[in-house]
């Protein structure tokens, strides 16, 4: 399993079939299975059916890695069309951005310049921007970037991070972010890192995850569990009921299409559950993350291409 998932990780990095992927009619199917769709309409229709099932979102423009400033503006300006348009259909949504997508990779400068505008429209439209977390390049940038953010009193609850729970040193960052006040998603680590800086068992980021859980559910913010992992949720669940800690005072967060099953059952015992959805043509970098993560979708993924 492990040799599969390097594969896949290695294929979401690969620019001709992503080109050719991106552009094709059966990609564009395949990838319907996570993706919300093509434009900012199928995200928001995305957004209401599951705001009407009492599930908030996180929307996200995807996106990462771009290479001109032209390019991080235009992402910027989707961001700002979905803010005004989650504010004018009152959804409970809010939205998550990846650094390398607002230019980080050309000049920090500009991506702090860009995501503050963001953070500014987010308060003025009194929303939240989650900074995703990308590739272990980054981790440092992301967490400089959030608490200088979050630093300025105007911002303060507004703007909000990741944390991957395969990475040693999690534990510190949360320390760190949370005596900041900031809100957290924690997730177990999508991209592929090496034994100097991950736990390479699949038991030990678990491990990890629930001892991360236990810190930030303690933490008195709120924060978001984010996992599809049975396990993982039982563990925060149980935490949470044993410390007297409000069901309603974090959330879990899963991705679109996937344990919708388990989604609905949160929300039936009453938890708050936010659904990341991703939407845009520039899909597939996402979506290899996505068949690492489960192999077997590719499976999946042929049965229904045969049934259709
Ligand atoms: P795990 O991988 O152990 O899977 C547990 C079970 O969940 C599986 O047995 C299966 O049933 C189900 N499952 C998991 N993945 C599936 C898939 N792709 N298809 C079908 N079933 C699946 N990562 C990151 O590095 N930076 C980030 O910013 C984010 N952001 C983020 C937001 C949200 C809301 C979520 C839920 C996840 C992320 N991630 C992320 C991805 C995360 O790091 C991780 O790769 C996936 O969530 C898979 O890990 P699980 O916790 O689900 O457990």
């Amino acid at each position: 399993m492990p040799i599969l998932r390097s594969a896949f990780i290695a294929l979401s990095r690969n620019q001709p079939l992503r080109h050719f992927s991106e552009r094709s009619a059966l990609g564009r199917r395949l990838s319907s299975r996570f993706v919300a769709g093509m434009e900012i309409d199928d995200a928001l229709r995305a957004a209401q059916a599951l705001h009407d099932q009492g599930i908030a979102s996180t929307l996200d423009s995807l996106g990462e890695n771009v290479t001109t400033p032209e390019q991080a503006r235009r992402s910027a300006d989707i961001y700002h069309r979905l803010l005004d348009a989650i504010a004018a259909r009152k959804l409970n949504a809010n939205v998550s951005l990846k650094l390398t997508q607002m230019g980080m990779d050309l000049d920090p400068a500009l991506a702090s310049e860009i995501v503050s505008g963001l953070v500014d429209h987010a308060v003025a439209a009194n929303n939240f921007i989650r900074i995703d977390m990308e590739g272990t390049d980054y981790t440092q940038a992301t967490l400089d970037l959030t608490q200088s953010l979050h630093a300025q009193p105007a911002n303060r609850g507004h703007v909000g991070v990741v944390i991957q729970a395969y990475l040693y040193r999690s534990a510190q960052d949360i320390a760190d972010l949370t005596a900041s006040g900031i809100r957290i998603r924690l997730c177990k680590g999508a991209y592929k890192e090496p034994p100097s800086l991950a736990f390479p068992q699949k038991s030990e980021v678990d491990a990890n995850y629930i001892r991360l859980t236990q810190t930030l559910l303690a933490s008195g913010i709120y924060h978001g569990i984010a996992t599809h992992d049975p396990a993982m949720i039982d563990a925060a669940k149980h935490f949470a009921h044993e410390s007297s800690i409000p069901k309603t005072s974090f959330e879990f967060q899963m991705l679109y299409g996937i344990r919708r099953d388990l989604q609905r059952a949160l929300v039936a015992e009453g938890y708050n559950l936010r659904v990341y959805t991703p939407f845009g043509s520039e899909w597939y970098p996402y979506f290899m993350r996505r068949l690492a993560e489960r192999p077997a979708n590719v499976l999946f993924l042929a049965k229904s291409l045969l049934k259709s």
